[in-house]
């Protein structure tokens, strides 16, 4: 029997620095505000859907260091299992966050480290894994080479597909008919139709773009505009839910990506999971940092409960 989540992706510990604003080349400002925590985005969505109630198991690899340890310390916490590889001749990645400290956007430089260097032969030591879980995620921060063999694995299994193309990187056509839901954010949408997403009707367009490519449904997140479900029988643009002030949004597709698979496994249907993983995104954003901000299962049923609607 299937159960659970699966997650191919990569961890990080994530510095981030606040600021009035990003400096520019040469120049030197003082910040006003520094963390150090667990990020990546994969590694997010593992924590997201652990803390949403799921199981699930995050393949990845690791350098043997402080911030390996921080990650297998953050999934014994959050209830996440890892199938990890340790390395010895490779670090644990970073990324730098530039956080906004009057609106919260934020730009990145992620350095994925040991998790650079997943392969094809990581993701079939991994085989039953992916294939013992009714949902897998991936993305695109470990080689594209690995997403696509996970996919390919998940798709022949009968696995429902989850497949997030952020950073927004190229990736081959061929992906596309192994996604059951594929979930770029705008600017990973515009990316792959060419377009920008300025209206809903060109949100609309992106979707049926990427169906044409072969995805079944399209999940197009576009922040405080919601979410677009979008496939050949249905297209319905899923409000975003706010629980309160938007300190942060780092992370906040990973947190509507981890939520919303938690509730695929849990047989909700597909809009009611993306509302869900709407709840889980809004509530992450009202807190600083990425995997420490994702909310339990309680909090997420509460705001639903709520029916705050932003
Ligand atoms: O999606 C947010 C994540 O992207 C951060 O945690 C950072 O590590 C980058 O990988
Ligand atoms: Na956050």
């Amino acid at each position: 029997m299937k159960t659970g989540v699966s997650i191919l992706g990569i961890f990080v510990a994530d510095t981030a620095y606040l600021a009035r604003r990003m400096p520019v080349v040469g120049e030197t400002i003082t910040g006003s505000g520094f963390s150090v925590g667990p990020g990546g985005k994969g590694s997010n969505q593992a924590v997201a859907c652990a803390r949403a109630g799921s199981p699930v198991s995050f393949i990845s690899k690791l350098g043997r260091d402080t911030f390996g340890e921080m990650a297998l310390r953050t999934y014994a916490e959050a209830g996440v299992t890892p199938k990890i590889v340790e390395m010895d001749d490779l670090p644990t990645g970073a990324a730098f966050i530039y956080v906004n400290d009057q609106n919260g956007e934020n730009a990145i430089i992620v350095y994925p480290g040991a998790a650079g260097s997943i392969g094809i032969d990581d993701v079939e030591a991994a085989r039953e894994t992916i294939e013992g879980s009714r949902i897998f995620v991936t993305q695109l921060e470990q080689p594209v080479v690995a997403a696509r063999r996970a996919l390919e694995i998940a798709h022949a299994a009968g696995v429902i597909t989850v497949f997030n193309p952020a950073p927004a990187e190229a990736f081959p056509d061929a992906i596309y008919p192994l996604c059951d839901y594929l979930v770029p954010n705008e600017t990973e949408a515009a990316a792959i139709v060419g377009f920008a997403l300025a209206t809903e009707d060109d949100v609309r367009r992106a979707g049926d773009a990427i169906l044409k490519k072969g995805a079944k449904t399209a999940l197009i997140t576009l922040g405080e505009r919601g979410v677009l479900y979008h496939n050949h029988e249905q297209s319905v643009l899923v409000p975003a839910i706010a629980s309160g002030p938007v300190i942060d949004t780092t992370g906040a597709g990973d947190a509507f990506v981890g939520g919303f698979s938690a509730a695929l496994a849990r047989d909700l249907s597909p809009v009611d999971a993306i509302r869900f993983g709407c709840a889980t995104a809004g509530i992450a954003v009202t807190r600083r940092g990425t995997a420490p901000a994702m909310p339990t299962l309680a909090e997420i049923e509460a705001l639903l409960a709520r029916g705050a609607s932003a």
